[in-house]
């Protein structure tokens, strides 16, 4: 017993991924696992549920993952000791899996502090749900998952995604409750303010803002790095109201934000990535592909890769940019680009970083470019 903890405890901290070809791993606990608490791990919200990628035959949940395959009969298909190899770190058998290591704490990027060090499950809670799966040896046919929107290739809008009641409150102006925004933007927009006496309106037409957020972010030469559209609303305000700056992720930065990209509305976006703009392209594309977070996954895995299959309730998208600032129902509110990356990364548990910091910004001009065949529409409407 002993010797076969050791035997694990060197694998799980060996440099690289390890091949462990057929072989099975021994349990991690003397005490044998209680199939009763590993079935309520596994529907655990807080220990990165299974369900969030696998139907179960969990019939009291509603909502089922159709990423991995049903685990109705893996009892049946695969032993205890593979099982356990898989949940303890299955990029042993495919470096690539999005399937998380759930006894693995080395090798992960910018996990949130709370989880760091920790695995995902004590050596206890994996005997527990091997214990569980064990018994799963009914085939019982599930529902194949919408495959519809599962392809590669061309750039897709989140709009294309979406349940049907959200489409329509997105599709109607008059039920979109991302319009109130654009209304109070319209107001800001239309609003003396500032020491200079002025208001947008005084300088603009509302008609000239059109293809303005086509081109953001984009490298500024004064701050010698990216700027996007709220930054430069902001700069509008200092420079030529001399009016205090709205500051970010507040109601009027993103209604007044709302209300221009509105005005580039089922235009594409054509950002500039060559010449200063490069170097910020490439982080960007890089943070993309990055693994990171105790789920130890990369943006493209899921919004690449994973576009259209059903992580638990929710359809994955493309993570396309073209309806931001979106109305967020979950949230009640409007919501910008850089607060949808950090709600990401935290789901992945990874640290966030800062609304308008150097790395979402060069993240976002990824994006940009990523989705610059889809018009403008916003306000986007999502769940
Ligand atoms: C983020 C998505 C994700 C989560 C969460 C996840 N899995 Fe998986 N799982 C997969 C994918 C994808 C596969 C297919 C093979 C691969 O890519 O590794 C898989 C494969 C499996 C297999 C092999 C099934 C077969 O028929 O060969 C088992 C068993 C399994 N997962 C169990 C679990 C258990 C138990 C949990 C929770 C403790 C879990 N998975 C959580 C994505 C996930
Ligand atoms: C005093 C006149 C003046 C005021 C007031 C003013 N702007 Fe400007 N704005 C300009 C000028 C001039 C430019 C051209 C670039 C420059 O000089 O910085 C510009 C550029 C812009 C651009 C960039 C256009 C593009 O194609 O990228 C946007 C967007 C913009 N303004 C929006 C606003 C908004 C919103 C406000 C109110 C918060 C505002 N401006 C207030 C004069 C003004
Ligand atoms: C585990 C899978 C997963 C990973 C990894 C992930 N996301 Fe998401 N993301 C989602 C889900 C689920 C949603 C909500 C439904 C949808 O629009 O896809 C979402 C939504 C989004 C949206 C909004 C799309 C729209 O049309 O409203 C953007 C943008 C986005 N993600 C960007 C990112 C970025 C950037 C990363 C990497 C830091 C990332 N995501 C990592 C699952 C993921």
């Amino acid at each position: 017993m002993i010797r076969a903890l050791l035997v694990v405890l060197f694998c799980l901290s060996a440099a690289g991924p390890i091949r462990a070809g057929n072989a099975e791993l021994a349990p991690l606990t003397s005490m044998p696992g209680d199939p009763v608490r590993g079935r309520a791990i596994v529907r655990d919200t807080g220990k990165a549920s299974c369900l969030i990628c696998h139907a179960m035959p969990i019939s009291e949940e509603p909502d089922h993952g159709g990423i991995g395959p049903p685990l109705a009969g893996i009892g049946k298909r695969a032993t205890s000791g593979e099982l356990r190899r898989r949940i303890v770190d299955p990029t042993i058998l495919d470096p690539a899996t999005v399937m998380p290591a759930y006894h693995r704490v080395d090798g992960l990027h910018r996990v949130l502090d709370r989880y760091r060090g920790e695995p995902i499950y004590s050596a206890q809670e994996v005997e527990d749900v091997v214990a569980y799966l064990a018994t799963l040896t009914d085939d019982v046919p599930l529902p194949p998952p919408p495959s519809a929107l599962l392809e590669t290739g061309a750039a897709r809008s989140g709009t294309d995604y979406l349940g049907g009641a959200t489409r329509r409150l997105q599709d109607d102006d008059f039920l979109n409750p991302g319009m109130f925004a654009v209304e109070r933007g319209s107001e800001i927009f239309h609003r003396v303010d500032g020491a200079a006496g002025l208001s947008c309106a005084a300088c603009h037409r509302v008609a000239e803002m059109r293809g303005a957020a086509t081109r953001y972010p984009r490298f500024d030469a004064g701050r010698g790095g990216l700027i996007d559209l709220p930054a430069a609303l902001d700069a509008m305000r200092q420079t030529k109201m001399r009016a205090a700056p709205l500051g970010r992720e507040n109601e009027d930065m993103l209604a007044l934000s709302a209300f221009i990209a509105r005005q580039s509305n089922g235009l594409a976006r054509s950002v500039t990535i060559d010449g200063p703009a490069q170097a910020h392209f490439e982080a960007g594309r890089a943070f993309f592909e990055t693994r990171r977070g105790q789920l130890n996954l990369s943006c493209a895995q899921c919004h690449d890769a994973l576009a259209g299959a059903k992580l638990r309730g929710d359809t994955i998208s493309q993570g396309q940019i073209d309806g931001f600032p979106i109305h967020r129902l979950m949230w009640r509110s409007m919501a910008s680009t850089h607060r949808m990356f950090a709600w990401c990364n935290s789901a992945l548990r990874a640290e966030p970083f800062d609304s308008g910091s150097p790395e979402y910004l060069a993240l976002e001009l990824y994006l940009a470019w990523r989705g610059r065949t889809l018009p403008i529409a916003v306000p986007g409407v999502r769940r």
